[in-house]
């Protein structure tokens, strides 16, 4: 499973890039406005920064909702860098742009994904990724787990090339079971990769072995 951060806080990708175990980068606008980026230019720029940092693909949202409007931003973001993975959001005229991209060679992440027909649709109209909001369906008292072994299951079935991309991550268990599950990718707030390496008997024991060593010298 590939490891992706959920962030546009440069620091973060940082320091994520630097365990060496980052595959790529995912935004949203309430991401970018959180780093108090405004205007064209700096939302521009701040991709372009997060692309000559991480060596991946870099997820940037479109913020239209109409076709001709979603393929004009697509094409300009897609032109900053050759990892630029263009966002659209799961609706009628997303899907219909998504196919467009997907005949023009530019790789998609369809978002705001909450069910497996959902996923269906984007997957027929050709995204590269496909990102179903765990979290947020969890936060709705549904199973967001159960919706992204339904999506695995039905893309393995049908041969699908549409990669599954777990977001809307809260916690390291959700990372573990998005793994069980089958999940091709997980977009993880920097929090939730750090909260993977913690475990009360590697602190207790790695002590143990620190005094042991000491003792010896
Ligand atoms: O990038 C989309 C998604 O990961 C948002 O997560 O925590 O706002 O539900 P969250």
């Amino acid at each position: 499973m590939k490891f992706f951060i959920d962030t546009a806080n440069l620091a973060q990708i940082k320091e994520a890039n630097d365990l060496g175990i980052l595959d790529g980068v995912t935004t949203n606008p309430s991401l970018m406005a959180k780093e108090g980026i405004k205007g064209h230019d700096a939302i521009m720029q701040h991709y372009k920064t997060i692309c000559e940092m991480v060596d991946g693909p870099v997820s940037a949202e479109v913020f239209g909702t109409e076709f001709a409007g979603i393929v004009e931003e697509g094409k300009k973001l897609a032109a900053i860098h050759k990892n630029i993975v263009v966002k659209v959001p799961m609706i009628k005229d997303g899907i219909k742009a998504i196919k467009w991209f997907s005949d023009n060679g530019i790789p998609t992440n369809c978002t705001l994904v909450f069910s497996a027909g959902q996923a269906i649709l984007a997957a027929k109209a050709g995204a590269t990724y496909v990102s179903p909001f765990i979290g947020r369906i969890d936060d709705s008292s549904w199973d967001g787990v159960q919706v992204i072994e339904q999506i695995v299951s039905i893309y393995n079935a049908q041969g699908f090339m549409t990669e599954v991309l777990a977001a809307s991550i809260r916690s390291p268990l959700h990372i573990v079971r998005c793994a069980e599950a089958g999940a091709d990718i997980c977009t993880c707030p920097l929090s939730s990769i750090l909260g993977l390496l913690k475990h009360p008997l590697t602190d207790l024991g790695l002590k143990q072995f620190l005094d042991d060593a000491k003792s010896m010298q």
